[in-house]
C-alpha cells in the first residue's frame, strides 16, 4: 500500500492524482479527511482510502500507516514542519515501511542560506539514520505559487520580487505529482535525489513580459531589495513574518546560484515538462 501524506495539499495532491490516472490504489491522509474528499474527483476517490491522521499526533501517524510499505512524505511549511516530518519517518521505520519519497528542496545542506533548507537536511539525514530507503525529489519554485501574483498584477500591473535578472526553474506541480507517482510505483525502492525543474527558467522581467503578452497590456517588474521585498511582502501581501523571510532567501537563493533546468523530470517520466507559458495561459483569468 502507498501512503500519501498532505493529500489535500500541492504535491500530496498532485501525487494522488497522478497514481489515480495510473489506476494505482493508496491510502491519502488528512487531519480532515472529509475536506480531503471534497477536493478530490471521482476517480482519485474511487480508488483512495482516506485516513485521518495528524503529524502532532504519534498514534495516529502509527495507525495510518499500518500495512503500508510505500510512503510519500510531504508536508507543509511552518515552524512545525521539522518535529513533524521527524514524527512521520519515526513512525514510518517503525512500522516497517520499505520506501520514502521525501519532497525536499534545493539546497538542502548543513549551512543552507534557506531556513527551509537547512530543515530539509536535517529530515533527510534521520531518513538515512533510520535505515529508510529514500528517494528525495528538490523541486524548484511552484509554477502554482506565481497565482499568488494574480491580485498585484490585475491591480497594479507591476510583480514585484528581489532576483534583479537572475532566473527562476519554475516547475508546475503536477510535473512533480507524475515523477513522485512514476518513483512510488517502480518494483524496486530505487534510492537517489531529483531536482524537479520546467523546461527553461525565467527571470522576473521575462515573467512579466510572458504575462505582458498573454494579457495583452504590459506588466512590468519592481526590482526591490531583499529587505524592500520582506516589507512588501509583510506589508502589502500580508504573509507572516517567517513565509515572507522565506520567499526573500529563495529569490536570494537563485541569484547566488544561478538555475538553469535539467532533464531529470524527462528520464523518469519520458515526457518534457509542463511550460510556464501553457500555465499562465490556462490561469490567466487570475491576473485579469
Ligand atoms: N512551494 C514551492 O514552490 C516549493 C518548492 C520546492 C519545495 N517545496 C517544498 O514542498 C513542501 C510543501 O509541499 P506542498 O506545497 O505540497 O505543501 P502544502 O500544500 O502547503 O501542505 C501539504 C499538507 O500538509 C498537511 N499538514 C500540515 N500540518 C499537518 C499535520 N500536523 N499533520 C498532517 N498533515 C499536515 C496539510 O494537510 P491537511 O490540512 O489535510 O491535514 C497540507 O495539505 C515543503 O516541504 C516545501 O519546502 C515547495
Amino acid at each position: 500500500m502507498i501512503v500519501i501524506m498532505g493529500a489535500a495539499g500541492a504535491t500530496g495532491g498532485a501525487t494522488l492524482r497522478s497514481l489515480a490516472a495510473l489506476g494505482v490504489p493508496a491510502r491519502a491522509l488528512s487531519r480532515d479527511p472529509a475536506a480531503l474528499a471534497s477536493v478530490l474527483d471521482d476517480r482519485a476517490l474511487a480508488r483512495t482510502e482516506l485516513h485521518r491522521a495528524d503529524a502532532a499526533d504519534p498514534a495516529s501517524l502509527r495507525a495510518a500507516f499500518r500495512g503500508a510499505d510505500r510512503l510519500f512524505l510531504t508536508m507543509a511549511n511552518g515552524p512545525d514542519q521539522v518535529r513533524h516530518e521527524l514524527a512521520a519517518v519515526e513512525a514510518a521505520a517503525d512500522c516497517g515501511v520499505r520506501h520514502v519519497v521525501k519532497v525536499s528542496a534545493p539546497a538542502a545542506e548543513p549551512g543552507s542560506p534557506v531556513a527551509v533548507s537547512r530543515g530539509h537536511h536535517t529530515i533527510e539525514q534521520r531518513l538515512r539514520d533510520r535505515g529508510l530507503a529514500t528517494t528525495v525529489l528538490r523541486p524548484y519554485a511552484f509554477m502554482q505559487k506565481l497565482l499568488l501574483l494574480g491580485p498585484a498584477v490585475a491591480a497594479t500591473g507591476t510583480i514585484h520580487g528581489a532576483t534583479g535578472r537572475a532566473r527562476c526553474n519554475y516547475v508546475d506541480v503536477r510535473d512533480v505529482g507524475d515523477a513522485a507517482a512514476r518513483i512510488l510505483t517502480r518494483p524496486d525502492p530505487a534510492g537517489g535525489s531529483h531536482p524537479l525543474t520546467g523546461g527553461q527558467a525565467y527571470s522576473h522581467p521575462e515573467l512579466a513580459a510572458l504575462l505582458g503578452e498573454l494579457l495583452g497590456r504590459p506588466v512590468r517588474y519592481a526590482d526591490l531589495d531583499p529587505a524592500g521585498l520582506h516589507a512588501h511582502l509583510t506589508g502589502r501581501a500580508g504573509m507572516p513574518d517567517w513565509l515572507a523571510a522565506h520567499v526573500v532567501e529563495i529569490q536570494q537563493l537563485a541569484v547566488s546560484r544561478p538555475e538553469s533546468p535539467d532533464r531529470t523530470f524527462e528520464e523518469l517520466t519520458g515526457r518534457t515538462p509542463r511550460t510556464l507559458r501553457a500555465f499562465l495561459a490556462e490561469h490567466l483569468d487570475r491576473f485579469r
